[in-house]
């Protein structure tokens, strides 16, 4: 049986790790320097049902990697790069799966570790980080997986336990389309619950009616284009996003958290790729959150 090592212990990498665990898998942490000394070694997970599951994991540190079986990263954008980076033992044949939020990574990934398994996971579980080792499922969704080169192709059979433990998961083999299916929602609600402070659900606030509406066009025109004739209709994404809306009401997005907390945001993962994407299609909205948001940043 693989062990699963989470890189990144928010909200979702949390979820997910206790996911596996309660279905007997083997989980452990692989933790940053910042962590030494500070781990918590039992993760309180409040499932869907409410129940609070104690999860004990072994964290590990980059000493450890040559142990790494099969590695999950879930860090944000801008520290996946970076925390590969400190795992120089990790073996050439551990297959590595990015969950990371937004897009633009996959080709400097590639050129960091040209040998080993490459792979993406899009995952739409809805997860909210209570204080640090207190995490809550809050909603069930599904699970993509591709591959990003030909080795990562070889991992298909991750599929089954990973099935097991979180219900839908699913192969791709266009993933980028999964991706830029959860970054075109991102996309929306991120940067407006962050540059507006508020949580997800005041989005269908009056006040916010015309902007949100704006934006939504803006993320759909740009995402549409890029998926040609895999696009789904406009209709179909609005009532996707509404869906995330309330699903996820009473959450505050990772960018409103990250920016309220004084922390870098994930910005130009996510407006940044509608940015970078746009040629030609107007998108003053995304453009203006974009610069107030890193203003704030700065
Ligand atoms: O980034 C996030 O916070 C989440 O992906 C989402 C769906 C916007 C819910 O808060």
């Amino acid at each position: 049986m693989t062990e699963w090592t989470i890189l990144g212990a928010g909200a979702l990498g949390c979820v997910i790790a206790g996911q596996l665990h309660q279905k007997g898998e083997r989980v452990g942490f692989m933790l940053s320097e910042r962590h030494r000394g500070h781990f918590h070694p039992n993760l309180d997970l409040i499932t869907l049902s409410g129940r609070h599951q104690l999860i004990q994991s072994q964290p590990r540190f980059p000493e450890h990697a040559r142990k790494v079986e099969c590695l999950m990263v879930f860090t944000k954008a801008y520290h996946v790069l970076g925390a590969l980076k400190e795992l120089q033992h990790l073996p050439k044949s551990t297959p590595i799966i990015l969950f990371n939020n937004g897009m633009g990574l996959t080709e400097q990934v590639k050129e960091l570790m040209p040998d080993n398994p490459l792979l993406v996971g899009v995952c739409s579980h809805g997860a909210m980080k209570e204080q640090d080792w207190l995490v809550r499922h809050t909603g069930k969704g599904e699970t993509w997986l591709g591959a990003l080169n030909e080795a990562g192709k070889e991992w298909t059979h991750l599929l089954k336990p990973l099935a097991a433990s979180l219900g839908h998961c699913e192969w791709s083999d266009d993933i980028a389309l999964h991706q830029r299916h959860k970054l075109a929602v991102n996309a929306v609600i991120n940067p407006l619950t962050a540059y507006n402070n508020i949580s997800n659900g005041q989005l269908v606030e009056p006040r916010f009616h015309d902007v949100l509406e704006q934006l939504t066009d803006e993320v759909y025109q740009v995402i549409a284009r890029l998926n040609g004739s895999d696009a789904e209709s406009k209709d179909a994404f609005r009532r996707r996003l509404q869906q995330v809306i309330e699903e996820t009401a009473i959450n505050y997005s990772s960018m409103q958290q990250d920016l309220a907390n004084g922390r870098k945001t994930e910005i130009d993962y996510i407006t940044g790729f509608i940015l970078k994407h746009a040629d030609g299609i107007p998108v003053p909205v995304s453009q203006q959150l974009y610069d107030e948001i890193k203003r704030r940043e700065a």
